[in-house]
């Protein structure tokens, strides 16, 4: 063990991947023909206010990649646009396709690991209007766009297929609309099996690469039972989450995302069992989440738990505030609990922050979890402390321990 002035730390494994996450919708900007645009221009939308130019990294992804770099990151998890690449049915963008291997080239002149998602949330409007996951051939399709992906990534070690299909599959309720389709389908084991069933397609896809460590991401939800509960919490938790770890139990690793827990106990409602509010007092993200930096460790151990010890890397971990020093404080907390989970025999590969810059968070650009500030006339990028913080972590190699 070694320690710092103020904090005690301990080495990190060679090779850990330090790095931070954004996703093609939140920062490109004008993703026209994306299901989630649409969703966004709809009459009656949902949404606060649209994405619109986002961080316009769609043009200044080098500035990004550069500053990521430059702080002292090594890893950039970012991901692919399935509506750009493949804008009507079977129709490919070969223009397209070269932007995002610009992407690639352009962080291995920096020295950064790529870290690349094939899809993010999105999905072009020909897939929405055909049902997109309900669609009788959603995992053909799928399968297809992989392997038009990995056409660029020849030299890309890391690919995530498919991010938080557990989100996916679980938004309270399936909107569908004529125009469209389905656009993120309501907490259905069909829908779920669907999807796992389009990730083992693209795994297939990526195996036969033969250089490529794949896998997806799940949403880690950290779910605790009020005592006498346990057993509703784990049904709660099985479509939630569990069924998702399942999938991966043959991946070379798993995803971890965390930002939260979520306690189950009673409710009023028909079901009489779910999340519970969070207790007055409680201290809230700028997305009304509880702060819990200590859920990212009983993450891990979940994850380990359930698929029985696949690698697993920090795909997502952040918070939502104004308050720089307060993301510090988070991240050194959940940091601190993942090398506890370490210490412990969780094998984690390495920490991507969520996010490299403050983004368009589906639906409002007010739950600021960037590490850069982003202005939102003149796309100007502001580096906060946090980013020369963990960049200096990542440049030690230390991991923060309890004190
Ligand atoms: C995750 C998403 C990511 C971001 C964070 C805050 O669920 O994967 O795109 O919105 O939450």
């Amino acid at each position: 063990m070694t320690s710092t002035s103020t904090t005690p730390t301990t080495p990190a494994p060679d090779g850990f991947l330090w790095g931070a996450a954004t996703a093609a919708h939140q920062v490109e900007g004008n993703n026209v023909n994306s299901s989630h645009w649409v969703d966004e221009h709809s009459p009656g939308t949902h949404v606060a206010e649209p994405s619109g130019d986002a961080c316009d990294s769609y043009h200044r992804y080098p500035e990004d990649i550069a500053l990521l770099a430059g702080a002292g990151l090594g890893a950039y998890r970012f991901s692919l646009e399935w509506a750009r690449i493949e804008p009507e049915r079977d129709t490919v963008s070969a223009a397209q396709l070269a932007h995002y291997r610009r992407m690639i080239d352009t962080c291995r002149r920096h020295g950064v690991e790529p870290v690349v998602t094939l899809h993010h949330f999105t999905f072009p409007r020909w897939f929405g209007r055909s049902g997109g996951w309900y669609a009788p051939d959603a995992v053909d399709r799928f399968r297809r766009f992989a392997e038009t992906a990995s056409t660029i990534l020849d030299d890309v070690t890391w690919v995530v297929t498919i991010n938080e299909p557990n989100m996916m599959v679980n938004q309270s309720e399936a909107r569908i609309d004529t125009e469209n389709g389905v656009n993120f389908p309501g907490p259905s084991p069909h829908v779920a099996r669907v999807i796992a069933q389009a990730h083992h397609a693209a795994m297939e896809v990526l195996g036969r690469r033969g250089h490529v460590q794949a896998g997806w991401t799940v949403a880690n939800q950290v779910f605790q039972a009020v005592p006498g509960w346990e057993q509703q919490r784990d049904e709660w938790q099985y479509w939630r989450e569990d069924y998702f770890l399942e999938q991966a139990r043959d991946d070379d690793f798993v995803g971890v995302q965390s930002y939260l827990r979520t306690i189950i106990g009673p409710t009023d409602d028909e079901l009489g069992y779910g999340p519970q509010p969070w207790p007055e007092g409680t201290e809230r993200t700028l997305t009304g989440w509880e702060y819990y930096p200590q859920a990212l460790g009983h993450a891990l151990r979940h994850t380990r738990e359930v698929t029985g010890g696949v690698p697993m890397l920090v795909t997502e971990n952040g918070m939502a505030t104004r308050d720089d020093s307060r993301r510090i404080d988070y991240t050194t907390g959940a940091l601190q609990a993942m090398a506890a989970a370490m210490a412990d025999g969780c094998d984690v590969r390495g920490y991507l922050h969520w996010s490299l810059l403050d983004n368009y968070e589906w639906g409002s650009f007010d739950p600021t979890f960037g590490l850069i500030a982003v202005d939102r006339t003149t796309f100007a990028r502001t580096p906060k402390p946090s980013l020369a913080w963990l960049g200096g972590l990542a440049k030690s190699n230390l991991l923060p321990l309890a004190g």
